[in-house]
């Protein structure tokens, strides 16, 4: 059997073109269109393609792009300063630092910093602990939107043993709070973690965010299983490779995310979500 395509590009595409449609109604009923501030502290290659990525979705929704790109020696005080000056602007409705930032700057005083009405990519403290409480506000952008990925296939979460495969804050771990969230049996697994082979052997549904190149084998797939692989690595010979032997995985599986075209697109797509909802939800 080979797997059916969830393809996240065709997906986010729809998504992104209801968001247009959206912040036109709005905008035809006299309200400000959404502003998207992103701010790239340094020239982190692959955020300088994040970044330039947004900034191209944002201005295709009809959003105001505020973007700020800050030389990599910026003080942590002048961050701080400049996102002060952004909760603080009201026609800014969702502020963004792409992460990593250079080591001089802590990345949680940053994020703390961020106004939690203001913050779509849902990092902050206060955010994590709604959807930890089953009140979710503003969710991270990744797992939220592999989450709308999972809708597409129809099937019902409810009572799946889902394997999560990495921990981070950015995609495991509010990826297991959403998936719990919708009543799946959740695994969370890291480098810490003995018999991940036998692990994801179970599952009917594995998403993994590690950022090594296929590193989940194809033969470790329960056949029928949901794969959703997050990762997205460039080899030395150029190609693009996800964290999951994809060739293999697809003759096992009954859904497969492809890299590229499968999270990656979602993740735009979330944060202008999220943005329209920073701007428009009456919550205050
Ligand atoms: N770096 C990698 N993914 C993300 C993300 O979703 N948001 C931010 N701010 N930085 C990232």
């Amino acid at each position: 059997m080979s797997a059916q395509i969830l393809d996240g590009k065709a997906i986010a595409a729809e998504l992104r073109e209801s968001i247009r449609l959206e912040v036109d109604r709005q905008v035809a009923a006299g309200q400000a269109r959404p502003g998207l501030a992103v701010i790239l502290v340094g020239e982190d290659p692959a955020s300088q393609v994040y970044v330039r990525n947004k900034k191209i979705a944002c201005e295709a929704a009809g959003f105001n792009d505020v973007s700020e790109v800050l030389p990599a020696d910026t003080s942590q005080e002048a961050v701080l300063a400049l996102i002060d000056q952004l909760n603080a602007d009201p026609k800014v409705h969702g502020i963004i630092v792409q992460l990593p930032v250079p080591k001089h700057i802590n990345p949680e005083t940053i994020i703390e910093r961020i106004d939690p009405r203001k913050d779509v990519d849902g990092f902050h403290p206060y955010n994590v602990g709604r959807l930890a409480t089953r009140m979710p506000i503003m969710a991270p952008c990744t797992p939220h939107g592999v989450m709308t990925l999972l809708a597409k296939t129809g099937i019902a979460l409810r009572g799946l043993d889902a394997v999560v495969v990495g921990a981070s804050n950015i995609v495991g771990v509010p990826q297991l709070l959403e998936l719990l969230n919708e009543r799946a049996t959740v695994t969370i697994c890291h480098s810490a973690t003995k018999n991940l082979p036998e692990k994801i052997a179970q599952a009917d549904l594995v998403v993994v965010g590690v950022g090594i190149p296929e590193m989940v084998k194809g033969a470790w797939i329960k056949p029928g299983a949901i794969v959703i692989d997050v990762g997205i690595n460039r080899l030395e010979d150029g190609r693009l490779v996800g964290d999951v032997e994809y060739a293999t995985a697809k003759e096992r599986a009954s859904w497969i995310t492809p890299v590229p075209g499968g999270v990656g697109p979602m993740t735009i797509a979330t944060l202008l979500e999220n943005t329209l909802k920073a701007a428009y939800s009456k919550a205050d």
